[in-house]
């Protein structure tokens, strides 16, 4: 995305460029040319002109035109990540960066990922606002408590690049630094295979809560329980008891995990407990790659998720 934002900024800075010397200039001179030479010379009486009000009309409603198009275009390319990319979830805490990979590898203030595979962060903030960024991507967003935001990049070359907190989050917030480690696919492979995985995947692990919190007894897999089923529900739309519909995505599970009240599903009962400061960050995160890998196709309805081959984390 850099090359893309360097060349409308750019533009914006040669446009101001532009118009602030020509305008700069033209004061000064008109203010030395039309100076008043004697005590009583009267200017030439001005009447407009319609050609002169049109054009400085005109010209600049292009100018910014043309940068509204080619930045709304910026904007929209930055906010839809690609339908295929390598998942890994962000939790920003005071005063560090925890990193989780689908494959259930954890990383602090660092974050591995192969060059030019299209990666997507889901971010979430344990306490207070946080704010990723990340210059060398020209990447940058907040990080806010109770809420899921992405952003997604696309590394193209190898290297070690830095990444700031850059939204002031308390006493040790300019210390709250790490890096992007992009590294070459082989060397990539390397470090998935030498580092230290749990040897559970995250959906493995939200699995395991979800059985812990007993969320199982009334979430079923085959059957109808107290609860909805889960199978197949993320990525779908779900008919609520108001009548009206919502599309299952993060922010919903989410907000039915910790305020059920909120949404309830049409034909339940609004029984359900919250969750709310029953579960850490990442383990609401790790639940909600489980209830994402529960697929009505496939064979996996009874609720048991194959381990994700960390060899492929493109094919995420
Ligand atoms: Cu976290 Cu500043």
């Amino acid at each position: 995305m850099a090359p893309r934002v360097d060349a409308l900024y750019y533009f914006l800075i040669a446009v101001t460029a532009f118009f602030t010397l020509l305008i700069a200039g033209l004061v000064i001179s008109f203010a030395i040319k039309y100076r008043r030479r004697s005590k009583d010379e009267a200017g030439v009486p001005i009447h407009g002109s319609m050609w002169l009000e049109a054009a400085w009309t005109i010209i600049p409603l292009v100018i910014v035109l043309v940068i509204f198009g080619w930045s709304s275009s910026i904007f929209f390319s930055m906010a839809r990540p690609p339908a295929h990319t390598l998942d890994v979830y962000v939790v920003g805490k005071q005063w560090m960066w925890k990193f989780q990979h689908p494959d259930g590898r954890m990383e602090v203030n660092e974050l591995h990922v192969p060059v030019g595979v299209d990666v997507k962060l889901t971010m979430t903030s344990q306490d207070v606002i946080h704010d990723v960024y990340v210059p060398n991507f020209r990447l940058k967003a907040d990080v806010l408590p109770g809420k899921y935001t992405h952003l997604w990049f696309k590394a193209t070359k190898p290297g070690k690049y830095h990444l700031f907190c850059a939204e002031y989050c308390g006493t040790n917030h300019s210390g709250m630094v790490g890096w992007i480690i992009v590294q070459e696919r082989a060397e990539y492979e390397q470090w998935l295979a030498g580092s230290v995985g749990q040897g559970t995947t995250m959906a493995q692990a939200g699995e395991k809560l979800f059985r812990d919190l007993a969320c199982s007894s009334c979430h079923q897999a085959d059957t109808i329980g107290r609860g909805p089923t889960l199978v197949g529900l993320y990525g779908n739309k779900v008919t609520l008891a108001t009548g009206s519909t919502v599309m299952a995505d993060e922010a919903y599970l989410r907000e039915s995990i910790t305020n059920p009240r909120a949404k309830v599903v049409a034909g339940f009962q609004p029984v359900m407990p919250s969750f709310q400061g029953l579960v850490s960050e990442e383990g609401l995160l790790q639940v909600l790659e489980y209830i994402k890998s529960l697929k009505a196709t496939s064979s996996n309805a009874t609720g048991v998720v194959p381990p994700s081959a960390p060899s492929s984390p493109a094919k995420k």
